[in-house]
């Protein structure tokens, strides 16, 4: 079978360019949003996608608006070239990778460096919580939140990162135009908080949600494990475990959300974890 070698664009006005020449041909477009680093859970969305529309677009974007600066933005992984070669290897390939150099630049309008003015501004910069865009001071001020469900769990130790997550993929739902948008269900607070977005907002696209991908191990596979260490590996196993222990127990009639909670809490903390949260929820 020939080897598609996907065109690289990384002009956001070249890349919504593409798109409207290609849909006005009458073709159907897939984005697939990611920050690179891909691994099989990134390519399973691919492959899903293919059976839904005749066309790929895979970003490939490290937003710095969904990064507090405490956060690991300077230490996040990449390997452009790597990634290349993974995307030219799936079945089908894909038509298009967008990898834009700064989603944030606006040319000559940027302006007003925040804390870069007189008392007041560096005030308001130290109560707010801010991104590490607000940081870099570009100018950008528009922020997509979708309130109630950014908040919690996730939303608690990130204050700023599904209000990052909402604003780039909204641009990039902008600037591709797809038909299509493929999000995995290892980030299910983020998958809830894009549909209800695509929803309240009107966006013509649908948002499909794909199943979670696992090493053989059992760990969800991120780009981020790169930075385990095997005991860290080894620890974060007690995750899925507990989880399905949970499921087995809820399968066989173990209906108090509050003991399923703590045993799953229980477990990860025996394994030597610090739970962020464990909570039972509606997908709603
Ligand atoms: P990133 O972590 O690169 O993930 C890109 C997409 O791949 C997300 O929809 C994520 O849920 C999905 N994904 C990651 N690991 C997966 C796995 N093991 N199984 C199934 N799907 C998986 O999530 C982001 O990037 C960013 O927040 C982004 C949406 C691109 C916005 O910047």
């Amino acid at each position: 079978m020939a080897v598609k070698q996907p065109v690289i664009i990384t002009d956001k006005h070249e890349m919504r360019q593409w798109s409207r020449s290609m849909r006005a041909q009458g073709k159907t477009i897939g984005l697939v949003p990611t920050m690179g680093y891909l691994h099989e859970g990134h390519l399973s969305l691919i492959k899903e996608a293919h059976d839904l529309t005749q066309l790929i677009v895979v970003s490939i974007y490290v937003n710095p608006g969904q990064f507090s600066p405490s956060e690991d933005l300077s230490t996040y992984p990449s390997d452009f070239n790597g990634d290349i070669k993974k995307l030219v290897a799936v079945p089908g390939g894909v038509d298009v990778v967008f990898h834009p150099h700064n989603l944030y630049d606006y040319g000559n309008n940027s302006s007003s460096r925040i804390g870069g003015g007189g008392g007041v501004k560096r005030e308001e910069k130290r109560e707010k919580v801010v991104s590490c865009l607000e940081e870099k001071g570009l100018g950008h001020e528009t922020w997509v939140r979708v309130e109630r469900l950014e908040k919690g769990m996730c939303g608690k130790s990130r204050p700023v990162f599904f209000r990052g997550v909402a604003t780039v993929v909204t641009k990039l739902f902008n600037i591709v135009e797809p038909d299509v948008a493929m999000f995995g269900k290892k980030d299910y607070q983020q998958w809830r908080i894009i549909c209800r977005m695509v929803r309240d907002l009107d966006f013509a696209i649908e948002v499909i949600g794909s199943e979670i991908v696992r090493d053989n191990d059992g760990l969800a596979m991120s780009s981020r494990n790169v930075h385990l260490s095997p005991e860290e590996r080894d620890k974060a196993l007690s995750i899925n475990r507990s989880l399905l222990k949970s499921k087995c127990a809820a399968e066989k009639g173990q209906v108090n959300c509050g003991d399923l909670r703590n045993s799953v809490i229980q477990a990860i903390q025996e394994a030597g974890g610090r739970v962020d949260y464990a909570e039972i929820v509606d997908q709603e």
